[in-house]
């Protein structure tokens, strides 16, 4: 019975292997982490952080924060369910913890300096993992983030499902460094004061750590590209000329439908599956390119810049079975009949000569958590009342996006969303059995660092302190 499984596995996958031309992605390939258990329902992986050479420019040596002395991080990939197990180390010359960035898991394994003593260098901690919703996720330090994800700090984790085929995959990481001509990475905190209030962009595109690197692709053949925004500052709309796009899914996993869609938009923190399908009429050569979103409300955008090629195999046309847009994933939206309404107030507070970000007119340094309670639905309303864009990220629970009259923006889980520029964002969420302290913060890096963070404690049914 196994075997027949597998035979019928590799007959599969081997025929959707073919759509694309030999070695279509390796000049974007990741590293992946090793399964060490053989039980098939446990990954157990080990994993290092380290300060590592890598060549972003051709002769030029850049020494990075890694893991695994990669950069991105090697991919991590689990089933819906299973355990993930991470034995990880700390070699870096600082303290850091790992936040897994979307995943619904117990608060102690969230990784943030709520629920963790930063792990020290030399020392080890192991997070273990069951993650219940398939989807596009990735993991990153929550301790001085902004300056380590800037180094280099993040990767890909991927928790699969049987899921209908959706093309060939690829793992595309969007991120950024600001290295000087010699390769030396300017330092984390560069500009002061000025770079946390701006949000510090590199000036390195990378995509899976690479400058401009190429990705195979067939006139009618999909692929599935899992897009993750893991720039500490950046904000990336993305044109792919003559290519038809359709997102799939967005941070929780598959969207209800697929949707077509003109653009690729993904702030930071952000991630969007996407099926890419080349048209007749693409060129042979098709540069895909970064586009300002115009954070800052100045309605004045840089110039575009390029940010990785498709080249067109030589491959004739491949046909695609017409793919249905019918329901991918059942999808039910919360019940905010009797739903709370919270306000969070994304703001700029005055703070000893100098102006800092707040979250209800605090700082992180000086708030107190919010409360909730376990099995209640809150609607949270993000007013931004600073005049550029705040992506806003809360950890551990997932939300469904509103409009003002509770109807649902888009059938889709997020866990972090724009807030564009004075308006406002309201969203419903759930918060099921998982009590402990969570964060929630602006994941613009920078920003975070400013004060604009918060923390919220959801409150258990026996729990009675506090
Ligand atoms: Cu990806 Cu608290 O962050
Ligand atoms: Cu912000």
């Amino acid at each position: 019975m196994k075997n027949a499984l597998l035979i019928l596995l590799v007959a599969c996958s081997s025929g959707s292997g073919q759509r694309q031309a030999k070695g279509w992605a390796d000049g974007i390939a990741l590293g992946q982490a090793e399964d060490q258990d053989p039980d098939t329902h446990i990954v157990d992986v080990s994993l290092e952080a380290r300060v590592a050479p890598r060549e972003l420019r051709p002769g030029v040596v850049t020494e990075l924060w890694t893991y695994d002395g990669q950069v991105p991080g090697p991919t991590l990939r689990v089933r819906r369910g299973d355990v993930l197990r991470v034995r990880f180390t700390n070699h870096l010359p600082a303290p850091t913890t790992i936040h897994w960035h979307g995943l619904r898991i117990d608060a102690a394994m969230d990784g943030s300096e709520m629920t963790q003593a930063p792990i020290q260098p030399g020392a080890s901690f192991t997070y273990e993992l069951t993650p219940p919703d398939a989807g596009t996720y990735w993991y990153h330090p929550h301790h001085d983030s902004s300056g380590q994800v800037g180094q280099g700090l993040y990767g890909a984790l991927i928790v699969e499902d049987d899921e209908p085929p959706l093309g060939d995959e690829a793992v595309l990481v969007l991120s950024d460094a600001s290295v000087k001509d010699d390769g030396t990475l300017r330092p984390p905190n560069d500009t002061g004061w000025f770079g946390d209030y701006f949000g510090r962009e590199g000036n390195v595109l990378l995509v899976n750590g690479r400058v401009l690197p190429e990705i195979k692709t067939r006139t009618g053949a999909p692929e599935r590209w899992r897009i993750i925004n893991a720039s500490r500052a950046r904000f990336y709309e993305l044109s792919v000329p003559d290519h038809v796009l359709e997102q799939v899914a967005s941070d929780g996993g598959l969207l209800e439908r697929p949707r077509a869609i003109g653009s690729l938009r993904l702030v930071p923190g952000e991630r969007m599956d996407v099926v890419v399908t080349p048209k007749p009429e693409a060129a042979s050569r098709t540069e895909v390119m970064w586009h300002d979103m115009d954070r800052y409300g100045i309605g004045y955008t840089r110039d575009p810049e390029r940010l990785f090629v498709l080249v067109k195999s030589d491959l004739p046309p491949w046909s695609e079975p017409a793919r249905s847009d019918a329901v991918m994933r059942d999808f039910s939206p919360l019940d905010v009949s009797t739903a709370s309404t919270r306000r969070i107030e994304l703001g700029e507070k005055a703070a000893g000569g100098t102006t800092v970000l707040a979250i209800n007119g605090q700082a992180y340094s000086e708030a107190l958590p919010i409360d909730a309670h376990v099995g209640t639905t809150e609607i949270w309303e993000i007013v931004n009342t600073t005049s550029y864009d705040h992506p806003f990220h809360l950890h551990g629970f997932s939300f469904q996006v509103l409009d003002t009259k509770n109807n649902l923006r888009a059938r889709e889980w997020k866990d972090t969303v724009n807030v564009r520029g004075k308006s406002t964002l309201r969203f419903a969420v759930y918060f099921d059995d998982r009590p402990g302290m969570w964060m929630f913060h602006c994941h613009i890096l920078d920003h975070a660092a400013l004060g604009m963070m918060g923390m919220l404690h959801v409150i258990g049914h026996g729990d009675t302190h506090r």
